[in-house]
């Protein structure tokens, strides 16, 4: 039983992969990222307080997280709608755009 979940949840993690790998588009996805630049940023670092950053996060978490606004699993004001409009190939772009953008991380000091 226990095993054959595994194997089932490992073939939805493969496909979901395999789907980002086949349709994504980090140019096309930079100029679809033009209407997510006013609260998160035209390089994926939030400028509203209450919206996070994206730059650098794993396109996979990206593409969860925007499918399950658009199915209502995750809901939010303002994200329920912009996902709503997003088709799958928009998402996956987004997706790989967001993730490319290189973060750089320093710690402060405490001294
Ligand atoms: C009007 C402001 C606004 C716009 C425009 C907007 N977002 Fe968001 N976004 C938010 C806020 C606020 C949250 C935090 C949601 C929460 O608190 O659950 C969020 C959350 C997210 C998350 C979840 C991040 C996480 O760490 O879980 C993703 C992914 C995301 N947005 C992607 C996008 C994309 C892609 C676009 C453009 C197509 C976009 N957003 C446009 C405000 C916005």
């Amino acid at each position: 039983m226990t095993a054959k979940l595994v194997k089932l949840g490992g073939g939805l993690l493969l496909a979901l992969l395999a789907q980002n790998v086949m349709a994504q588009d980090i140019s096309l996805g930079r100029m679809k990222a033009q209407r997510c630049s006013g609260c998160h940023g035209p390089l994926g670092l939030a400028v509203a307080p209450n919206a996070p950053n994206l730059a650098g996060e794993a396109s996979l978490y990206i593409e969860m997280q925007l499918r399950a606004f658009r199915s209502g699993d995750r809901l939010h004001d303002q994200m329920t709608i912009v996902a709503s409009r997003l088709s799958d190939e928009d998402i996956a772009d987004l997706a790989a755009w967001f993730q490319a953008i290189q973060v750089v991380a320093t710690a402060p000091d405490l001294n």
